[in-house]
């Protein structure tokens, strides 16, 4: 009954090539900068002084090494299969075979068409300008392979409901195709959120930094640590410790062992996102040498749901996505054209003090009803600043609905840099509390 656990020592090989990945990317950044300007991939800095142009759409540099590190790696992640024999052994119950881990390889490779298929529309987006209306579904048609995947696997689709709920909903809820609806959904949520908290420097490659490296501490929990550490997986029904000392312990819970698996190949495909991210944001950091481009902004977006989907943690990895989130509920009515949404919602520069304030949008033609219901709600939760003409009395202008700009209105004018920081500390601080949410408060809602 004893079975070996996952072969720990490759992840210390994707550590490795996550660091090869790292000096990778500082390097090619700024040495492929002038192809990029040549192939006209540049843009203006929107808040500076002066307009020198910057190679754009960089995130392609990142996405080519982080998909070509993946690519490498396959033979390391399968090295068990590769110098365990096929072979077949007679036991009590029968006969086992031990076969290559075909599921897993599925897995790996479906991810890596999704990450492909993100990166071409990231960069299609990037030479184009599609609208965002027309790229909005082409995420959902890249998530398809990793769905045929989740489903060929028998992946689950019941949502476990909260204790207070149990009395009208039962234990559990097949939500079925509903949940296929949901998974696809999130790639298309993940990839243009981050594209849409974007426009000062260091923006978009911070996020992802952040939310991979909390994505890679919720990993860590779930492996088998050497004696001592608790692995929290009481939390998924599940009563045992995951195994101790480099062995599975006799007698445990059928699950374990595919629970650390999700979790190492969660590993395998963040850390070395983390590395390139690093990389880059040494070149994007204020003042931007580099701009990520939407092919960065995809990429990224891609991998998180990749993960999500495929280790099954897609709640978990919402909860870091708070600030995206916020930054998306309150960016609705500028998407859905009831307040006027100009091409760029970045803040305005002021170059006299080089700090930046909350930018508007004005109204050529006077609001609904319904705009100036929900920007008085705005308005009176302190979201935005809504300035009714003098003259009429309508709502002319407002602070674009920006998760930037709300800072600023909040926290008044400041520098690009300071704000950049600020923008870290708020997905660090909901990274934070989206730990306490999953392993704090899910045990008050959610039985052992
Ligand atoms: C999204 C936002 C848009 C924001 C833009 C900034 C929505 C619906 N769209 O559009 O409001 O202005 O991102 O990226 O919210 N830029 C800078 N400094 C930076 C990064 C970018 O000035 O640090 C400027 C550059 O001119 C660059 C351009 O933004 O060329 C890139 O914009 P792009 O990514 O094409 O905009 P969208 O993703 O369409
Ligand atoms: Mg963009």
């Amino acid at each position: 009954l004893l079975e070996p656990v996952p072969q720990l020592p490759v992840l210390y090989t994707s550590l490795g090539f996550s660091i090869f990945a790292f000096l990778f990317t500082i390097y090619l950044v700024p040495s492929l900068g002038p192809t990029f300007i040549n192939a006209n991939l540049t843009g203006n800095d929107l808040l500076k002084t002066y307009s020198t142009l910057i190679p754009e759409s960089m995130g392609l540099v990142c996405a080519s090494v982080y998909i070509v590190t993946l690519t490498l790696f396959i033979p390391f992640a399968f090295s068990d299969a590769l110098t365990t024999p096929v072979h077949s052994s007679a036991t009590a119950e029968g006969i086992t075979v031990s076969e290559f881990p075909h599921r897993q390889l599925a897995v790996y490779l479906s991810s890596l068409l999704s990450l492909l298929t993100a990166t071409l529309l990231g960069f299609l987006d990037d030479v184009f300008d599609i609208r965002w209306r027309h790229k909005l579904p082409i995420p959902v048609i890249a998530s398809i392979p990793l769905l045929m995947v989740y489903f060929a696997e028998r992946g689950n689709t019941n949502v476990v409901v909260p204790l207070p709920l149990r009395s009208l909903f039962g234990t559990l809820v097949n939500l079925g195709p509903l949940y296929y609806l949901y998974m696809s959904l999130l790639s298309t949520f993940c990839t243009n959120s981050i594209n849409i908290l974007a426009g000062i420097n260091g923006s978009e490659v911070s996020q992802a930094l952040i939310i991979a490296v909390s994505v890679i501490l919720n990993d860590l929990l779930y492996l088998p640590w050497p004696i001592g550490v608790r692995v929290p997986v009481h939390l998924l029904g599940n009563n045992t410790e995951i195994g101790f000392g480099g062995v599975w312990k006799a007698g445990m819970a059928f699950g374990s062992k595919e629970l650390v698996e999700r979790h190492l190949f969660s590993l395998y495909f963040m850390l070395p996102l983390v590395a390139v991210c690093a990389g880059f944001m040494y070149h994007n950091w204020y003042p931007a040498r580099a701009f990520p481009g939407d092919t960065l902004c995809y990429m990224t977006g891609m991998a998180f749901a990749v993960v999500g989907i495929q280790a099954h943690f897609s709640k978990t990895l919402l909860l870091f996505f708070m600030p995206q989130i916020f930054n998306f509920i309150l960016s609705c009515p500028q998407l859905f054209g009831l307040v006027p949404c100009p091409r760029h919602r970045v803040p305005r520069f002021d170059p006299a003090t080089n700090l930046l304030h909350p930018s508007k949008a004005v109204f050529e033609r006077p609001p609904s009803r319904l705009t100036t219901f929900i920007l008085q709600i705005f308005s009176v939760l302190g979201l935005t600043v809504a300035t009714p003409h003098p003259k009429t009395g309508l709502i002319h202008e407002t602070t674009n609905l920006t998760i930037l700009n709300f800072l600023l209105v909040r926290l008044g004018p400041m520098s690009e840099k300071r704000l950049v920081q600020v923008l870290m500390c708020v997905q660090v601080a909901g990274s934070v509390l989206a730990f306490f949410i999953r392993y704090g408060l899910a045990g008050l809602v959610y039985d052992g």
